[in-house]
């Protein structure tokens, strides 16, 4: 099994023709929002440093993972820079709010699912390069395939940090947020987004 099978297997739909078909016609709110995600994700994880500082595991896996989202960050907005793509202010997705509206408040449970939460948006990204790649030009092709790699290597470090720190089986709040997710992503969305629904 390929790492993509894995992801392919872990999320509940792929993504729909009609966020690819949107996609494709806007270029710029693809790369400018994709700036904007991995940007976010690098501050995901440097916050979970400050919050969990008695979670060594916690703390090498995201460290590393934050600056790997700092440098896709560098890579995007270089990439911009050279297609002349202007930087403006883009808002957010209803995608990270809908799946955080699941997350318990208490500790551990707080931790686990801001994890899995972690895990689902690293494979759906994952997913969407996958499903991007057939119809970019060859730059951009190559770019997003090499993302494909540490974005399902970032989505095993969250999935495995979520198992150790339950320290129970927790395939039901795996499947809670992987209903979500789906919901999120084949339900119709009034914009168009990294992580959007099929915009209408
Ligand atoms: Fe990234
Ligand atoms: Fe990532």
């Amino acid at each position: 099994m390929t790492a993509l099978d894995e992801i392919h297997a872990f999320l509940a739909c792929r993504t729909p023709q009609g966020w690819i078909d949107e996609a494709l016609k806007h270029p710029d709110v693809l790369l400018i929002d994709h700036a904007n995600c991995e940007k976010k994700a690098a501050a995901t994880a440097l916050n979970l440093l400050f919050k969990y500082i008695d979670r060594p595991e916690l703390l090498q896996k995201l460290s590393k993972l934050a600056r790997e989202e700092l440098r896709h960050f560098e890579q995007v907005t270089a990439l911009m820079k050279r297609r002349g793509i202007e930087y403006a202010p883009v808002s957010s997705a209803r995608y990270a709010g809908g799946l955080r509206e699941c997350m318990r408040t208490s500790e551990p449970g707080r931790l686990v699912d801001v994890l899995i939460i972690g895990a689902f948006i690293e494979a759906r990204s994952c997913e969407r390069f996958a499903a991007l790649a057939p119809y970019l030009d060859d730059e951009l092709k190559k770019f997003y395939e090499s993302l494909l790699a540490s974005e399902s290597r970032h989505y095993r470090d969250y999935l495995n940090l979520a198992e150790r720190y339950a320290g129970r089986d927790i395939s039901d709040r795996v499947q809670l947020f992987r209903e979500r997710e789906a919901e999120l992503i084949a339900s119709a969305d009034n914009e168009f987004r990294f992580h959007s629904g099929v915009p209408v």
